[in-house]
């Protein structure tokens, strides 16, 4: 059966996905009136024109379905190799002394899941300093993990062994109830709200409740300096979205669902002018 048309009328337009034919086959005709009255879910009689004849024709709109779309994901392949220059021809050291600022309360660690952790700097420092870690970096960039499992090969022989790399989604990777430490430098500002409220509140329900969460990341600090952090923040979302695609537009929030799942901050560091922040999280043991 075709559909219904009027004008530039489209059934999209109408939010209608398919006519449910209700009566003779034909092609149906509407005047503007009745077209007008077809609301989804509505049921329509209208004139069918079968050659000369016209005969009474009903049909049904069936509400539009949105099938379900991935979620469109950054690409952070084209820039790995150059990441690390990139960071410091536009920051010089300052994220690295931010990420390494409480690297020598993780010595104890015994399974760490480090989230988009991208080249591997970090977790190559880790295991120069604790090589008997298990770790597990969670990173959507190929080009990343290989790095980084070569950087942290390097810097431990263990890591061989003791390092597994996963190539998907940190929002839906399911962590070792072992794990002790859950490491996210300047990864949570990759997504929006909803998707970090979600990743907290499962990985927090998956890892020990003591484990040490490590988290770097932008803020926004109060005072003079809050317009220019404002757009220095603005300016390094537009430089991702062009080179990787990245879709999220503002910093999400993380103390808030870090809180509701129970954990508190139990030491923090910031930098440049407050601009950076570098966060220690754990769960207080049951008293
Ligand atoms: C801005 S880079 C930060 C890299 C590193 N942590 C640092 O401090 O420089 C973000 C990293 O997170 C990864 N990433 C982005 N979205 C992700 C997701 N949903 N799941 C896992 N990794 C993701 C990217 O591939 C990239 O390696």
């Amino acid at each position: 059966m075709s559909l219904p048309t009027k004008n530039s009328d489209t059934a999209h337009d109408r939010n209608i996905e398919q006519w449910k034919h209700c009566g003779d086959p034909g092609t149906p005709y509407l005047d503007s009136e009745m077209w007008a009255s077809c609301e989804s879910g509505s049921q329509v009689s209208a004139l069918a024109r079968s050659g000369e004849e016209a005969r009474p024709y009903s049909f049904k709109a069936i509400p539009f379905q949105q099938t379900p779309t991935e979620p469109i994901q950054p690409n952070f392949n084209r820039i790995a190799s150059p990441y690390r220059y990139l960071e410091y021809l536009t920051l010089g050291r300052i994220l690295e002394r931010c990420r390494d600022h409480f690297l020598p309360k993780l010595f104890d660690c015994q399974q760490a899941l480090i989230l988009g952790d991208g080249d591997g700097r970090f977790l190559a420092k880790l295991y120069t300093a604790n090589p008997t870690l298990h770790a597990t970096a969670v990173d959507i960039s190929a080009a990343m993990l290989n790095l980084l499992r070569r950087r942290c090969e390097a810097a431990a022989f263990n890591a061989k062994i003791l390092l597994l790399t996963c190539n998907s989604s940190a929002l839906e990777h399911t962590p070792s109830s072992q794990t002790d430490l859950v490491v996210a430098h300047f990864f949570f500002d990759c997504l929006t709200q909803s998707d970090l409220d979600a990743l907290i509140d499962r990985v927090a329900k998956h890892v020990r409740p003591n484990a040490l969460w490590l988290i770097s990341d932008f803020r926004i600090p109060g005072g003079p300096i809050r317009l220019p952090a404002r757009l220095i923040i603005r300016a390094l979302y537009l430089a991702f979205r062009i080179l990787t695609g990245l879709r999220t537009t503002r910093l999400p929030d993380h103390a808030t669902p870090l809180s509701r799942a129970g954990l508190i901050r139990i030491d923090h560091h910031h930098s440049m002018a407050g601009m950076l922040a570098t966060e220690l999280w754990q769960r207080p043991p049951a008293k």
